[in-house]
């Protein structure tokens, strides 16, 4: 059984700009913000997670992407240092629910910013991504506390800000990503360590790469076919999720989820 930690969309909105997919003119639906999380989390259950879930807090409308928490490695939790002020008054939250539930918070020291499972992202070998959110220099104290080493990957493309945005270990060994996120010497350094499917680049504009996989389950974003047939013929169970709303935020499925084991 697969443990994940969401947060109820209750204050989820559009309320500053920080990523190139926010629009204070392109507002969401209330209504069907509610459909599109609820739909997720059922999907979830179906495909063999149990949900956990942290209370939403007013004025903070990111917090609904639990992706961005932290870094969680068994049982050690290193909380994000967010690189925008408006979502910096979300980490008191995280640290607290964290410690309640009984994890080992490690903060980094550091003042570099560090987005949490948003930029680091495991397969046999932890990935860590960034450029935009996270900064290459904060993974060498994330290095120290897990003793393991992490593969830098350079994100060059601002509409995939977070390497959760366009990639996605589908095991130790297999993953799908859009190669035109990455830097030319971060494709050889993922080809070197995982073998992995290209989404096209439309698809990829819809998120197919933000991927919550379950074992042999995959949920990801409405209207990636092509990623959806590779799944399927490599054996994988695909379960497509319509997250039209959190779009308009920069985020989908995986956005949405922490996973907590
Ligand atoms: N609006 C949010 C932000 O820009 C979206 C976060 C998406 N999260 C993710 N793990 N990619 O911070």
């Amino acid at each position: 059984m697969s443990k994940i930690l969401m947060c109820p969309p209750t204050y989820f909105g559009i309320e500053y700009v920080i990523n190139p997919w926010m629009d204070m003119a392109n507002q969401v639906d209330k209504n069907t913000v509610s459909k599109q999380w609820n739909n997720l989390k059922d999907t979830l259950e179906e495909a063999g997670a149990e949900i956990e879930l942290i209370e939403p807090q007013p004025s903070l409308p990111d917090m609904v992407f639990t992706a961005n928490a932290g870094l969680l490695r068994d049982n050690v939790f290193i909380p994000s240092r967010f690189k925008f002020s408006e979502r910096q008054r979300e980490m008191r939250y995280w640290i607290e629910w964290f410690q309640n539930a009984g994890y080992e918070v490690r903060e980094i020291q550091t003042d570099l910013p560090f987005e949490g499972a948003g930029d680091a992202l495991s397969g046999k070998v932890l990935f860590g991504g960034y450029g935009f959110r996270s900064s290459k220099e904060s993974y060498k104290e994330i290095e120290e506390i897990l003793s393991s080493e992490i593969i830098p990957l350079h994100l060059v493309d601002d509409r995939f800000y977070h390497l959760d945005t366009c990639f996605s270990p589908l095991n130790e060994e297999s993953a799908i990503l859009y190669e035109g996120a990455f830097d030319d010497e971060s494709v050889q350094l993922l080809k070197e360590h995982i073998s992995y499917f290209s989404v096209p680049e439309e698809e990829a504009a819809r998120f197919a790469c933000n991927a919550v996989v379950i074992n042999k389950n995959v949920i990801l974003p409405t209207d990636c076919p092509e990623t959806e047939k590779h799944l399927q013929s490599i054996g994988f169970t695909t379960f497509a999720v319509d997250m039209s709303e959190f779009l308009k935020s920069g985020g989908a499925a995986k956005c949405l989820t922490l996973k907590l084991f």
